[in-house]
């Protein structure tokens, strides 16, 4: 089919890359020209692993450009999958999906299925039809449809090729049967529904998740008091199949460019409406208070960071991602950098996107063993396999204090016993 993809973000990409791959004809349009430019060597301009490959096997399919007139005029489908992020009020900004669908009033020339795939609150989809119904250019049909994304960065590439499910929210069967056809060669259950509840799909799974963390946080604070150990309470819990084992590891809270919005933007949603949505609530301020444990942690060992030399390991949200966005780093090294602490850090993908904020302030290092060399203190924010792996014994012999404040559970307690280490981590004895 020929398909447009508005947006070159991870969500529009790679929805542009793996239906290229599945054989469709895609355009992916942007409105940054550098971008465009990059792309169009078959290099990805977002670090996503596997992404590059892909979009090299699939240049043939591919196209991208700045020019929305000529790929949306005779497209048979565009998807719109530009960001919707947090306004201060905690809403989701929808001037940039707006903006698509005014370029896209202005340039179809065909019928064809305009597909949402940017997560936008509950009737936003209907909003969209009335505003293109107003601003058409031609006189043609175009249908509005929801289709949610649930890709993780990182894993992007294999979460929209093996799709846990396929959510479409149509009213009309032509619709339908056009994202049918878009994704018969793709294997995954397919949830057909309408409009609004496709949208509810997508806030109700995300927030789910990140109520499910924040949650076994809780679970995992009060188990540092009562003398349990998370990471068993955890093991036990997950074999029951109707709590599952996934989404359960506690630590340092949520970040991204997910769960912190989708959870405000349902909250405000909730609240638009005069209802209240509680549960979402106790989430987001729990993980709020979440992101300063290890520092609370920290004031057991030092009054203060002045003149202290701090390791940091893992600068973004999650491994496998350059992603800053909600990174509990973010709210923890100002606090160190206020108190006058030499700051070192380390990651593996992260420090580029680092540089743009504190460009001076950091000592950024090239390996963990340079980072902890004389710290007097290390904390862990990112779980790393790097970080994972390291032999604790490498702590000991570099740092001229080895106090590590883990906040993501990369080892064992064991490995620690008689060590000299002291290791304080989420939810488990230190
Ligand atoms: C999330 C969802 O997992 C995707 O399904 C969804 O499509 C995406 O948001 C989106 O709406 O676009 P993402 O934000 O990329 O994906 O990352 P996750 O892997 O979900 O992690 C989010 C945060 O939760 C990270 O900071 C991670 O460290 C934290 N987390 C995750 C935990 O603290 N504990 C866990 O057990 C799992």
């Amino acid at each position: 089919m020929k398909i447009a993809v508005a947006g070159t973000g991870y969500v529009g990409l790679v929805t542009g890359v793996c239906l290229a791959s599945k054989g469709h004809q895609v355009t992916c349009v942007d409105v940054d020209e550098k971008k465009v430019e990059i792309m169009r060597q078959g290099i990805s301009p977002i670090y996503e692993p596997g992404l590059d490959e892909l979009m090299q096997q699939n240049m043939l399919r591919l196209t991208f450009t700045v020019d929305y007139e000529s790929a949306y005029k005779d497209a048979q489908v565009i998807f719109i999958g530009v960001g919707t992020p947090e306004k201060k009020d905690g809403s989701a900004n929808l001037s940039y999906v707006y903006k698509v669908v005014e370029q896209i009033a202005e340039s179809v020339e065909r019928e064809c299925v305009v597909v949402v795939k940017s997560t936008v609150p509950i009737g936003t989809n209907d909003k969209i039809e009335t505003y293109m119904i107003e601003h058409l250019k031609n006189n043609v049909r175009v249908h509005i449809a929801s289709n949610p994304e649930f890709l993780a960065q990182g894993t992007a590439v294999h979460d929209t090729l093996h799709a846990s499910r396929i959510v479409i929210g149509a009213e009309s069967d032509y619709a339908k049967t056009v994202l049918e056809k878009v994704y018969e060669n793709f294997e995954a259950p397919k949830v057909i529904t309408n409009r609004r509840s496709a949208e509810m799909i997508k806030y109700a799974s995300n927030d789910f998740l990140a109520l499910k963390i924040s949650y076994v946080n809780e679970i995992a604070n009060l188990c540092e008091i009562v003398g349990a150990d998370i990471e068993d309470v955890t093991r036990g819990m997950g074999f029951d199949a109707r709590i599952g084992d996934k989404f359960l590891n506690s630590g340092i809270g949520y970040g991204g460019s997910c769960f912190p919005k989708d959870t405000k933007a349902l909250s405000w949603l909730a609240s638009f409406n005069d209802n209240e949505i509680k549960t979402i609530k106790a989430a987001i301020e729990v993980n709020e208070n979440q992101k300063f444990k290890l520092i609370k942690k920290a004031r057991k060992y030092y009054e203060d960071f002045s003149g202290l030399t701090v390791a940091v390991l893992g600068l973004t949200f999650k491994p496998g991602t350059d992603d800053l966005r909600e990174a509990p780093s973010l709210v923890n090294i100002p606090i160190m950098l206020e108190d006058g602490a030499r700051v070192k850090a380390w990651d593996p993908v992260g420090v580029q996107n680092y540089k743009k904020i504190y460009p001076e302030e950091i000592e950024y290092c090239d390996s963990i063993q340079e980072t902890l060399e004389n710290a007097d203190i290390c904390f862990i924010f990112t779980e790393w396999p790097e970080v994972k792996q390291l032999d604790v014994m490498v702590y000991k012999a570099l740092m001229r204090h080895p106090i590590i404040l883990d906040g993501r559970n990369c080892y064992k307690l064991d490995a620690f016993a008689n060590s000299g280490i002291i290791y304080d981590s989420i939810g488990r004895e230190t």
